[in-house]
């Protein structure tokens, strides 16, 4: 199946978008925290190539700005505007109704089309993708994962070169903020989110973030541009940071790591792993040095090696430049009357059986022969005992202690962890995270 991934050069026909060329005319939906960032750009930065002709919210009155030309339409009537001569939909909205149905229409009709939702290119992406090379015209979507930094351009154009079969990266802000706090502050987790929220960094429903959904549709979009892979955000296995306490922190801190929430996807022939979920990482390792609610995106490529991609991933500026830089892209592209190129993605069966060492944090009321019990299950599945922790101080009733395991793969590891969650001496769930090297 033809699917257009690989960004065309914007005017690799040789053509290029002259002075006398008519700008083109560009809709922007939505008027919130990204398009309002997106219209002052193109209001105090004018482009020669660009021209805003509409601006379109719902109950539009309340959103109207002094500072934007006059010659700009507000309007709420999103179909006059899809009927308009408007060569460019910046889609803004946000999540899936009605921004598909919007997107698909201007698709249809031939208008390009440019978005930073995430719900969306997760999705539809593909499909998306495919109408536009088949209309003639673009869909990019570059500030839909990791906002302001520029990963999506890279992997289409400047790493498309390459052959990727790995990716990985801390996609979600929200998360690192939260586990970055219980590193340093030493706070529990409840705290963390709490103050997480009145910073506005967390929505007061943050399980999309907590629980690896929003990092499951991002991983989703990196996979379909770098690996070229169509993978479903649902078939992408994701566990929670919910469980992390800081005393995790200090026994990762005797393995020389810290933990933070991992998205990674790795292509071996016919086979892609993905997964999301918290992970520990090396303290000097890139992952490691990563605070606050800042995003990496590291790319392994057979013949470039390993790039790294780090910055602001989320907020109103940094993601409207990442919008603006794909509407000049466009732009340029339809002065120069290039469209989109096909490039055949694949269709991988999706698991998430990586192999790794493991950290297991235990929580036991203390009774004589728990080590013992333990190491004789893992014995039992061919499991190895790396190291055992344990800081002295806690209450015998509540002990928190780690063993750490030589790799092995999570479908040899979960029948062990079955048996032991059922253990009379067992107080919490284990915590079984992967350890990256
Ligand atoms: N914010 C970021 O840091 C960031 C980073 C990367 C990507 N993104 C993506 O960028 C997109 C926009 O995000 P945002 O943060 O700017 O969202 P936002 O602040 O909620 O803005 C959305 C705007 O769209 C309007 N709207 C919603 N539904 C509409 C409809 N049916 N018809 C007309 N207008 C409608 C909203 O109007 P009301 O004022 O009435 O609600 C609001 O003005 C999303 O896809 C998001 O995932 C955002």
């Amino acid at each position: 199946m033809p699917e257009a991934l690989s960004k065309p050069d914007a005017a690799g026909d040789g053509q290029r978008a002259s002075n006398t060329d008519p700008p083109c005319r560009v809709a922007l939906l939505g008027f919130g925290t990204v398009g309002r960032a997106v219209a002052k750009i193109l209001c105090e930065t004018p482009q020669p190539t660009l021209q805003l002709t509409h601006i379109v919210n719902r109950n539009v009155e309340r959103k109207k700005q002094p500072w934007v030309p006059s010659h700009v339409v507000w309007t709420d009537d999103v179909q006059s505007v899809l009927n308009s001569d408007v060569d460019v939909i910046l889609e803004l909205i946000g999540g899936l109704t009605p921004a598909h149905e919007i997107v698909r229409g201007a698709l249809e009709s031939g208008k390009s089309v440019v978005t930073a939702n995430k719900q969306l290119i997760a999705r539809y992406g593909p499909d998306l993708l495919q109408l536009a090379a088949g209309r003639g015209c673009q869909l990019e979507f570059g500030a839909s994962v990791a906002g302001g930094v520029p990963v999506l351009p890279a992997l289409r154009t400047g790493l498309c070169g390459d052959r990727l079969h790995g990716i990985a990266g801390i996609l979600n802000g929200t998360c690192n903020y939260i586990l970055s706090r219980i590193e340093h502050a030493r706070i529990p987790f409840s705290e963390a989110l709490e103050e997480a929220q009145a910073r506005g960094y967390a929505e007061a429903d943050a399980s999309e973030d907590l629980d690896g959904g929003d990092a499951k549709a991002k991983l989703a979009i990196l996979a379909l541009a770098g690996l070229r892979a169509r993978v479903a955000p649902e078939s992408v296995r994701a566990r929670t940071i919910r469980a992390i306490d800081a005393i995790d922190f200090d026994y990762a801190a005797e393995l020389g790591c810290t933990i933070r929430q991992i998205s990674r996807a790795d292509l071996k022939g016919d086979c892609l792993r993905a997964e999301v979920g918290p992970c520990l990482v090396p303290l000097d390792s890139p992952f490691g040095r990563v605070q606050r609610n800042l995003n990496l995106v590291l790319t392994s490529g057979e013949y470039g090696g390993d790039m790294a991609f780090l910055g602001a991933g989320a907020g109103g500026d940094p993601t409207a430049v990442a919008v603006v830089s794909d509407l000049m892209f466009v732009a340029e592209s339809l002065c120069g009357r290039r469209t989109t190129s096909g490039t055949q993605v694949s269709a991988p069966a999706v698991g998430s059986d990586f192999e790794t060492p493991w950290y297991l944090r235990f929580y036991v009321r203390d009774q004589p022969g728990i080590v013992a019990r333990l190491a004789e299950i893992m014995a039992a599945h061919r499991l190895n005992i790396d190291s055992l922790l344990q800081k002295p101080g806690f209450d015998k009733a509540a002990l928190p202690f780690v063993i750490t395991l030589e790799p092995c793969r999570d479908s040899a590891l979960h029948p062990a962890l079955e048996k032991m969650s059922g253990l009379d001496f067992s107080i919490r769930p284990c915590l079984c995270l992967p350890i990256l090297r």
